[in-house]
């Protein structure tokens, strides 16, 4: 079911958001029955906190829900959503108590309460329905949310049911929704064509690797390439991961997903841009003839990689990508990956880093990440470092050894396969929430989609 808003003529039950100092002042109006009735329930307007208010013939006459303080508020976003959790079946309404700026969050909040991973089992979101504020603009963030669970679904599929071929099916059908091109190259025909790293990773699978190549827009828009990592199942190759690390390798494909969400958003919202989406999709997997350590690979782009670990293939793949979409010169090029564990060594699962050589994309972005509720930090390309990524043998090695700085030698890597784009930004995700929190379900994420929306938004349109 794609999240929805109740029409704007709908009866609802209104909301009122009582921040906790404000309590007193808001029942000192109201009659002794509703005061009574507050006292009893033990309502504090607490963050998070729902009492629903009968009328006298016992339905719900309104709904006092608690807005707790900026403190409490400033531990996590999307509190309108664990209010909508709380709520019985129904239609509401915001009423009072919100300001103008957070409306927008908590519409969007309510939407994203909806997701239910319930595709093998039987288990819904949210019951209690919105109707939208007068000035929420109800398209758009039913597409945002809509985009959102699409990159859920991708990630939380298992890899027995989301492979390569399941993948590019995914892709095709995203692509037909718009009426966007695609073109797929794939098994023996990368090696013709010119990617020998996306092939070299993905051939020891039974589903042959591929390249899914989307484009959609006017020719004549601004060129945005969108680059995402999928690698649908990620055991490390012949550098086996040990089986706790191992065990959410189905969302290695995040990258992928968390484009095609953002893809989605652009087309469904028809920014005047020219889009390019690029797809490296293959499973990193173990056969007689996986890549192996110490092998040296020859990229498209024609610089050599000495294979120090086969368990970095995230790089390899996205480098042949990179240096294909960098030919048609892109006005931005945008590559997003689950990439490496030292990304969330450093910041945690929720605040992923991006990295970009140009100071005014990366305060756009830094800004739209606070104004999205969708948290993004920057890192730095460290040029010092380069010295880390070139082994003796051959011209770059996908793993340095030590591993200091893993996210920034691995956006290191991929920088030097782009040079044409006017803009590069490289996000390393993780792709997933690990404990339910409010309108983020345990399980797949879609991080940086909406914060780059709003960049691609407002600087990288015509108009
Ligand atoms: N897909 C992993 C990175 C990853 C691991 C992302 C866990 C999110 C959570 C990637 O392919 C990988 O294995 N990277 C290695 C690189 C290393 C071998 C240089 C890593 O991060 O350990
Ligand atoms: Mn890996
Ligand atoms: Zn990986």
């Amino acid at each position: 079911m794609p999240p929805k808003f109740t029409g704007k003529t709908q009866k609802a039950i209104p909301i009122d958001f009582i921040s906790s100092d404000g309590l007193k002042q808001w029942l000192a109006a109201k009659p002794e029955a509703l005061k009574t009735w507050v006292k009893a329930s033990g309502f504090s307007a607490g963050l998070g906190q729902v009492l629903t208010v009968p009328d006298a013939d016992g339905n719900i006459k309104r709904v006092l829900a608690g807005w707790g303080d900026a403190d409490a508020r400033g531990r996590g976003r999307y509190w309108a959503a664990s209010i909508a959790m709380k709520l019985p079946k129904g239609v509401y309404e915001f009423s009072t108590g919100l300001k103008a700026a957070e409306q927008e969050e908590a519409s969007l909040a309510w939407l994203l309460a909806q997701y239910a991973f319930d595709r093998y089992k039987v288990k819904s979101g949210a019951k209690a329905r919105l109707k939208p504020g007068k000035n929420i603009d109800v398209k758009r963030l039913e597409t945002l949310a809509a985009g959102e669970f699409l990159t859920r679904d991708l990630i939380n599929i298992p890899a027995s049911d989301m492979g390569p071929n399941a993948l590019e099916a995914a892709f095709q059908k995203l692509a037909k929704t718009h009426k966007a091109k695609v073109s797929v190259i794939s098994g023996a025909a990368l090696l013709k064509k010119n990617f020998p790293m996306i092939h070299a990773v993905g051939r020891a699978s039974d589903q042959a690797p591929r390249l899914l190549d989307m484009t959609w827009g006017l020719a004549s828009h601004p060129k945005v390439t969108l680059v995402g990592k999928g690698v649908c199942f990620d055991t490390g190759g012949l550098n086996i991961k040990p089986g706790p690390s191992m065990g959410l390798m189905k969302k290695d494909m995040g990258g992928s997903a968390t484009v095609m969400g953002l893809a989605h958003m652009i087309m469904a919202l028809k920014l005047k841009v020219r889009l390019r989406v690029l797809v490296p999709a293959v499973e990193n997997v173990i056969s007689a003839n996986a890549f192996r350590p110490q092998d040296v690979l020859t990229s498209r782009k024609g610089l050599t990689v000495e294979v120090n670990n086969t368990d970095a293939e995230g790089r390899l793949v996205l480098a042949d990508a990179l240096a294909y979409g960098d030919e048609a010169k892109p006005d931005l090029m945008v590559c997003m990956a689950t990439l490496t564990g030292a990304a969330r060594v450093a910041l945690g699962a929720d605040i992923p880093p991006f990295f970009t050589d140009s100071d005014k994309l990366a305060t756009v972005i830094a800004k739209a990440a606070v104004q999205e509720a969708d948290p993004l930090w920057r890192l730095p390309f460290w040029d010092p470092y380069e010295p880390e990524i070139e082994p003796d043998v051959a011209d770059l090695d996908n793993a340095p050894k030590g591993g200091f700085g893993g996210a920034i030698t691995a956006a290191l890597f991929l920088r030097r396969f782009v040079q044409d784009a006017g803009d590069f930004v490289h996000l390393d995700l993780y792709g997933w929430t690990p404990s339910a929190k409010p309108g983020r379900s345990k399980g797949g994420a879609c991080q940086s989609a909406r914060a780059m929306l709003r960049v691609i938004e407002r600087e990288y349109c015509n108009e």
